[in-house]
């Protein structure tokens, strides 16, 4: 069952659908929705004119061909690259998306969306108003809408969350941590963030229950062992983030909500 904390899916698949299609690509969306995943995590970042796009690394050369900064590329350039291929070449054609045009095609598929925003070097604001100027046009009355409708938000870069929050204050913002800080209720108040996703292999029960407690979500990435995630659902986790959605899935029912 969602928790208040967390209206949302509480299965993500991580960068679209884990390792079983290429990342942060249409095809992988598809994929998810396909298995049956309600929800999906993808990374997105700027081209060298401004455009957003789904990525997660800031260098060519893993998953799109070539070497250099993304940064220092035209979308127009970029969108030509194959972003499929790598992973085998059932794959090859798949490009990179634009983010409106992933936003779409999670609409379409019934996909719900959390957003990290993952900046090149130096880009963070640049970045998030671009995010911001995006995500106004899908969602024009945030204040207006009930949180299960909205996407999250979730950066490990503050001053793009801050953006967020001057921006798009009704939308929901996530700290993305691979450790949790001393200090983490005080960054969650001030960023009035709604919900906290740590690195599952830094989660120790007690910061799970204080977490809960203080009425923060809170999200463990990358889950993909069906045993982990029953201990970290016992703890209080409210949602996962996997490369292996199909797993978990098949193992525990609770996930499918
Ligand atoms: O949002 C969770 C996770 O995606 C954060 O790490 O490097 O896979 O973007 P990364
Ligand atoms: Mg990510």
């Amino acid at each position: 069952m969602a928790t208040p904390r967390w209206p949302w899916p509480r299965l993500l698949g991580h960068r679209g659908a884990g390792v079983l299609a290429p990342e942060n690509t249409l095809a992988a969306f598809e994929a998810a929705a396909r298995l049956g995943v309600k929800g999906v995590e993808f990374d997105v970042m700027l081209t060298a004119d401004r455009q957003p796009v789904l990525l997660h690394d800031v260098r060519l050369g893993r998953t799109v061909p070539g070497r250099g900064a993304v940064a220092a590329l035209d979308g127009s350039e970029l969108l030509e690259l194959d972003a499929g291929e790598w992973l085998g070449p059932q794959w090859r054609g798949e490009g990179v998306p634009l983010l409106p045009v992933a936003l779409r095609r999670l609409r379409a598929l019934g996909l719900w969306p959390n957003l990290e925003i993952k900046p090149t070097p130096g880009r963070d604001i640049a970045t998030a108003h671009v995010v911001a100027n995006v995500l106004q046009g899908f969602w024009p009355d945030p204040s207006a809408a009930p949180l299960e409708d909205l996407p999250l938000v979730s950066s490990f870069s503050v001053p793009a969350l801050q953006v967020m929050q001057q921006r798009l204050p009704a939308l929901p913002r996530g700290l993305l941590v691979d450790r949790v800080p001393r200090d983490w209720q005080e960054r969650l108040d001030t960023l009035k963030a709604t919900t906290l996703h740590v690195r599952e292999d830094r989660l120790e029960a007690k910061l799970v229950e204080a977490v809960s407690r203080e009425g923060y979500g809170i999200l463990a990435y990358t889950v993909n062992d069906p045993a982990r995630a029953e201990v970290l659902r016992h703890w209080g986790v409210d949602a996962i983030c996997s490369d292996r959605p199909d797993r978990l899935l098949q193992a525990e029912a609770a996930w499918r909500d």
